[in-house]
C-alpha cells in the first residue's frame, strides 16, 4: 500500500483558523466579552417554538425556510426571491464566495475586519486583497474603489466593521458604490445593523434596492441572540439570491433555528428595549473610557475597540485576571463586548488600572 495521503487543494495551506472568542474561565465571576454575543436570554416565544420543534427531530427541516422567508419579505418589504438564508451569515458569506470567485480572482475588503473573510476567501482559491483602515479605524473606500481590477469578483464592505465598532456614512458609501463597475459584487455586511444609531450610516436593504450588485447580509446571532442557533441571510437581486441557493448546504438551517428565528423576529418590540438598553449601556462604557483618558473610537456595534498596541496581550491578560474574558489582536488592540453591567465594570476598572500605570 503507498503511503502517500489523498490529494488535499494547495489553497488549503496556511489557511489562518478562525478563533473563536475564549469561553469565559470556570471561577468565582467570569464573563464572556469576547464573542460579541448578547447577554441577554432567548426572547419570549423562542424557547416554547424550540421545545416544540424538538418533538420532530427525526425529520429534515423545511429546506426552503418557508416560514421564515415569508416573514423576512414582509418585515423588509422584499420579494421572497430576493431572500437566501443559511448557516449563519458567515455560512451565507461563504457561499457567495463559492457562487462569485475561485483562483485568479481578487477579494477586496478593508483590514483589520472580520476575521473570516481571508479564510473563506482562501478556501474559494481568490486572493485577498486587504486595504488598510484609515488611521481613525474606518474603511478608506476611496482605496477600496482603487483597489479594484478586472480580477475583482467580490468586496466586502463591514458596516458597522468588526473589529473597531465604526461604520461608513451614507455619502461616502454611494460614492464608492457608484465606482463600483456593476459586474462586482458589493457585500455589505450588517451584522451589527441594529444597533447603529447614527442616523448617517445608510440601511443597506434601501441601498440594494436599485443596485443589483449589492448584497446584504444580516444575522440572527447578534441582537436577536440566537448565535447558538446558526441563522443568517442574505437580500439580494434575483440572480444573486437564486446562486446562493445553489451553493447552499442541503437542510443547512435546522427547523429549531427556523422557528426561533420566527419567534425573535414576532418579539421585536421586546428586542428593540434590549437593544436599546445595550446601546445606552455602550454609551457609558465610551463616555468612561474617554474619561478615563483613552481615545476610542464611536462604536455603532454591540463592542468597543481599544487600540493598545504591544500593551494587548498584557491588557487582556490582566482583564482575565479580573474576571472578564475579552477579544485580543496581539500587536493591534482588543475587541470588547458590551455585555452585563457588571461585566462592563470589570471591564472598565482594568481600563482605569492600565492608565493609572501607562
Ligand atoms: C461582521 C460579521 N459578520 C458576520 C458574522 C457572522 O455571524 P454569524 O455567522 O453568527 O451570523 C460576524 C460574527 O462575529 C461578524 O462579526
Amino acid at each position: 500500500m503507498s503511503e502517500t495521503s489523498p490529494k488535499l487543494r494547495a489553497e488549503l495551506e496556511g489557511i489562518p483558523t478562525y478563533k473563536p472568542g475564549k469561553p469565559a474561565a470556570a471561577g468565582p465571576v467570569a464573563y464572556k466579552l469576547s464573542s460579541n454575543e448578547n447577554p441577554y436570554p432567548p426572547l419570549p416565544g423562542v424557547t416554547e417554538s424550540m421545545a416544540a420543534a424538538a418533538g420532530s427531530f427525526n425529520r429534515y427541516p423545511d429546506m426552503a425556510c418557508t416560514g421564515l422567508m415569508n416573514e423576512l419579505a414582509d418585515r423588509f418589504g422584499v420579494p421572497l426571491s430576493h431572500l437566501a438564508t443559511g448557516t449563519g451569515s458567515v455560512g451565507v458569506a461563504q457561499q457567495l464566495l463559492q457562487a462569485t470567485s475561485g483562483p485568479g480572482d481578487e477579494v477586496i475588503y478593508a483590514w483589520r475586519s472580520f476575521e473570516a473573510y481571508p479564510i473563506i476567501t482562501q478556501i474559494s482559491g481568490a486572493t485577498s486583497v486587504r486595504v488598510p483602515l484609515t488611521p481613525g479605524d474606518v474603511h478608506d473606500l476611496d482605496a477600496m474603489a482603487e483597489a479594484i481590477t478586472d480580477r475583482t469578483r467580490l468586496i466586502f464592505v463591514c458596516n458597522p466593521n468588526n473589529p473597531t465598532g465604526t461604520a461608513v456614512r451614507r455619502t461616502e458609501l454611494e460614492r464608492f458604490l457608484d465606482r463600483v463597475p456593476s459586474d462586482v459584487l458589493v457585500v455589505l455586511d450588517e451584522a451589527y445593523r441594529e444597533f447603529v444609531r447614527d442616523v448617517e450610516v445608510p440601511d443597506g436593504v434601501e441601498l440594494y434596492r436599485n443596485r443589483p450588485n449589492v448584497c446584504v447580509l444580516r444575522t440572527f446571532s447578534k441582537a436577536y441572540g440566537l448565535a447558538g442557533l446558526r441563522v443568517g441571510f442574505a437580500i439580494a437581486h434575483e440572480p444573486v439570491a437564486a446562486a446562493l441557493r445553489k451553493t447552499a448546504v442541503p437542510f443547512g438551517v435546522s427547523q429549531l433555528a427556523q422557528d426561533a428565528a420566527v419567534a425573535s423576529l414576532r418579539a421585536e418590540d421586546e428586542l428593540l428595549g434590549r437593544v436599546g438598553s445595550l446601546v445606552s449601556e455602550r454609551a457609558r462604557v465610551l463616555a468612561v473610557l474617554r474619561g478615563q483618558g483613552w481615545t476610542v473610537p464611536d462604536s455603532q456595534a454591540n463592542f468597543v475597540w481599544l487600540r493598545l498596541g504591544e500593551r494587548t496581550l498584557d491588557f487582556a491578560a490582566a482583564c482575565e485576571q479580573a474576571g472578564v474574558v475579552v477579544r485580543p489582536f496581539a500587536g493591534e488592540g482588543v475587541r470588547v463586548t458590551v455585555g452585563e453591567t457588571e461585566a462592563n465594570d470589570i471591564f472598565l476598572k482594568v481600563t482605569e488600572g492600565f492608565r493609572k500605570e501607562a
